[in-house]
């Protein structure tokens, strides 16, 4: 436009000043690098030269500035054509226009005409860059967004064809950032559009374009070399997020138990991994150790599969900068049978007693083995030969039961050996012994160690003196072993036994409470019980014979005739009796028995020593001659009779015969008993006699005074064994009943406290009150009398007096 509009101009100018010398500025446009002879335009024609003339006047260009002749004017056709090659980059370079001042001259006359030739840019010049290649090394780590200089291509052209843009290759890094700088030139950036990966492509070629807006476009290209720089960009990575190993317990120091490994991408010292556990629990200690730079993992600790089955570490692998990652490490700790079963006593009854019945469970026993599985299957048992068994119940308890009915008495205590067996290989056991009692329980009554007892006791025995003993054994436990002895209640004679005999509690000692009289009796039984103190107790009775055996404690009772000095009485003795008749009987009795009541018959003293005899056994008085008139009539026997006991005992009587036919003939009976030289003994001893009786009676009246006094006063007790003071005792002598005996009518209250360990003794004293006759005359009937003298025909009245 610009130029046209020049053109227009100078061509206006032209018109206008057509004539003057030098004339206005004619002006060309041409493309540069036109062929040589190219036509530019038609110089004549346009400034209006005669064409004729032109060689005449020797038309030339000329170079205004510079020496080289670009372009010529054809004298022929007026034409400018291309002389020397036309370079716009060469004339012009980066001017926006380019023009060519030249002249055309013409001589004769000289004129001189300006024209300008404009060189049109073709797109003659591609894109070219500076550098052959472009190099740049960019650590991996490089951040996006980062920006690398690239520089500008250059381009010789100008405008449309000059450089309008780069692209570069495609690729997954990096993008091209096109900047405008002043002038329209436009330079590049190579900017990372995402991260780089030495790792993943270490080399990166690229190839950057550059081109220009000609037609044809051109284009210029470069290379750009991008070394990946390593950078500590990878964590190691184990080569299992999880290792997993399994090591048997107790396994000795120093074990290896797994590797771990871990690699690194990066290099060099980026790439070397060191390991180690990361957070390590208390827990799992010092137990495993793990080797930094080979990963082995070994045992350092105790392993100890009751106490921790299985742990889980973390381990981390870090590379030479800090780079970390982890993983995880399970290790199984397998069992080994390395625990005994221990054998628990859950319960036990320590006193079983005797009579539980077969089956009773008496004890709870828990097995425990701390291994698993196999290892913690226990089986139990028990030794052989008690009478005792395990029984399973739930889970690892057992029950302790009993088989058989136990017996305290012939085992009573058992120490139970239990053996608990795991089933490991090898099994390990372990076994608990138990000891368990056996209570007692009241089933054994006492028994005695004789079928029967006899005791043998000579009469008049002291009151409290000891029969004999009897003894029980009970194997029962303590008081249900203890044995007590006492009377059953019975009756001797119509008396309660125990006024007879006691029998101490703890000993068994059977004492008499009393003398005891043959003549009254000569044996009899008592019934002894000896009894546990159980609860209930049990008892057994046993049979106490006791035998009497006489003592010759009585003297000849001479029963005929009366003793002497208190009855005077006469047997009349006919004159005519001859020799061997007899005359009459001394009549005796003892209430003793065997040699001790045999009696014999004595004439101690007599009137006429040769006229009577007695029988030595029979007691009859016979004349042992024939009476003479000379004889005294009065004739005075003093018998003795004796018993055969030792020491004997006797008893005198005398005996008055009157050699008469007739009683009337007997002058004074009185004077019979007062013989002068016997009388003086017959005397001491009535006076004897009397004294003695009135002392006695004197004291029974004394005593009756006492008792009765006391009567209503508490009991006399004695304590411990039987101590009855002989002061108390009446005399031996009260009541002659039938059989001859003669009993004493004292009475013993026996009791015993249940218990004690002594018995006590009640003594009541109760005299009859009729006990005592003191001058009193017992008649008896004649039947009694015959049990005694059989067929006597002595007459049935008697006296006896004191
Ligand atoms: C049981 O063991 C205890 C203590 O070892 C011992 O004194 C006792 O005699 C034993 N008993 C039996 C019946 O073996
Ligand atoms: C005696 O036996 C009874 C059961 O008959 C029992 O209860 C008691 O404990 C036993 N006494 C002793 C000392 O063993
Ligand atoms: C012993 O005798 C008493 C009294 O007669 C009687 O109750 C008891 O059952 C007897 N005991 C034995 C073991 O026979």
């Amino acid at each position: 436009m610009a130029d046209g509009r020049f053109a227009i101009s100078c061509t206006l100018g032209f018109i206008i000043f057509a004539f003057h010398p030098i004339c206005g500025d004619v002006s060309y446009s041409v493309p540069e690098e036109m062929k040589r002879g190219s036509v530019i335009g038609n110089i004549a024609k346009d400034i209006g030269l005669d064409l004729g003339r032109l060689s005449a006047r020797r038309a030339r260009v000329d170079s205004e500035d510079s020496g080289v002749q670009y372009c010529s004017v054809n004298l022929n056709t007026g034409e400018l054509v291309v002389q020397e090659r036309i370079d716009r980059e060469g004339l012009c370079a980066k001017k926006t226009s380019c023009i060519l001042k030249q002249e055309l001259v013409l001589e004769n006359p000289l004129e001189l005409h300006r024209f300008t030739i404009r060189v049109q840019d073709i797109n003659d010049n591609a894109p070219q860059f500076k550098e052959d290649s472009f190099k740049f090394e960019i650590q991996e780590s490089t951040v996006k967004g980062a920006r690398f200089a690239l520089g500008e291509a250059h381009d010789g052209d100008i405008g449309e064809n000059a450089v309008q843009g780069y692209t570069l290759q495609q690729n997954d890094n990096f993008k091209l950032n096109v900047n405008l700088r002043s002038a329209g030139r436009k330079y590049c950036e190579l900017i990372l559009d995402k991260e780089l990966d030495r790792e993943d492509n270490n080399e990166i070629t690229l190839v950057l374009t550059a081109f220009d807006g000609g037609s044809p476009q051109r284009s210029g290209t470069v290379v750009i070399h991008v070394t990946v720089l390593d950078a500590n960009d990878n964590a190691p990575v184990f080569s299992q997020t999880v290792y997993k190993a399994s090591l048997p317990e107790n396994s000795a120091p120093d074990t290896l138990v797994t590797t771990v490994t871990a690699t690194d991408a990066d290099e060099g010292l980026n790439s070397e991994v060191s390991y180690e556990f990361y957070q390590r629990s208390d827990e799992n200690g010092n137990v495993f150790s793990i080797s930094p730079k080979s990963g082995d993992i070994r045992v350092t600790g105790i392993i100890d599969h009751e106490k921790i089955p299985s742990y889980e570490m973390q381990i981390s692998a870090k590379d030479g900068f800090g780079l970390v990652s982890y993983a995880t490490l399970i290790i199984d700790v397998t069992d080994v049978n390395d625990n005994a079963p221990i054998i628990k006593l859950k319960s036990l009854t320590n006193q079983i007693p005797e009579n539980v019945s077969p089956g009773t469970e008496v004890g709870i026993i828990n097995v425990q083995d701390r291994d698993s599985e196999n290892n913690r299957q226990v089986r139990c048992s028990l030794q052989t030969g008690v009478p005792f068994k395990l029984v399973p119940s739930i889970k690892n308890y057992y029950s302790l039961v009993t088989t058989e009915q136990l017996d305290r008495e012939l085992v009573s205590d058992y120490n139970i050996t239990i053996t608990a067996t795991d089933e490991g290989s090898p099994p390990l056991s372990s076994s608990k012994t138990v000891h368990l009692t056996v209570a007692d329980i009241n089933d054994n009554p006492p028994v005695f160690e004789e079928q029967s007892y006899s005791a043998h006791v000579t009469e008049n025995n002291k009151p409290g003196s000891t029969l004999c003993s009897v003894a029980a054994r009970d194997p029962d436990w303590r008081q249900n072993g203890t044995v007590v002895y006492s009377l059953l209640p019975g009756e001797v004679n119509g008396a309660p036994v125990s006024s007879y005999v006691s029998v101490n509690g703890d000993t068994g000692v059977i004492h008499a409470v009393k003398a005891f009289d043959y003549e009254h009796f000569r044996s009899f039984k008592v019934q002894v019980m000896a009894r546990d103190n159980g609860s209930p107790p049990l008892s057994s009775n046993v049979t106490v014979n006791v035998f009497i055996s006489d003592v010759n404690d009585n003297s000849p009772q001479i029963l005929y005739p009366t003793p002497e000095g208190n009855s005077f009485m006469t047997e009349l003795v006919p004159k005519a009796a001859h020799a061997g008749s007899l005359v009459s009987k001394v009549i005796a009795v003892d209430a003793d028995s065997g040699q001790n009541a045999w009696l014999s018959y004595h004439i101690v003293k007599s009137t006429d020593a040769g006229l009577f005899t007695i029988g030595l056994h029979s007691g009859e008085i016979r004349t042992q001659r024939d009476i003479s008139e000379s004889d005294s009539m009065k004739q005075n026997l003093f018998v003795a009779v004796k018993d055969n006991g030792q020491p004997p005992l006797s008893a005198t009587c005398s005996m008055y015969l009157l050699i008469s036919d007739n009683l009337a003939e007997v002058p004074e009976l009185k004077d019979i008993s007062y013989d002068e030289r016997d009388s003086k003994l017959t005397s001491y001893l009535i006076i004897a006699l009397v004294s003695v009786s009135t002392f006695f009676l004197t004291f029974i009246i004394i005593v009756l005074g006492v008792r009765f006094c006391r009567r209503r006063k508490p009991r006399l007790l004695f304590d411990g064994a039987v101590a009855i003071p002989s002061g108390y005792l009446p005399p031996n002598y009260a009541d002659v009943d039938g059989t001859g005996t003669l009993r004493s009518t004292y009475n013993y209250d026996g009791y015993m406290t249940t218990g004690s360990r002594t018995s006590d003794f009640k003594f009541v004293s109760s005299y009859n009150d009729n006990t005592l006759p003191a001058d009193q005359t017992l008649r008896k009937s004649p039947t009694d009398f015959s049990d005694v003298f059989g067929d006597c025909d002595v007459s049935p009245e008697w006296h006896v007096t004191y």
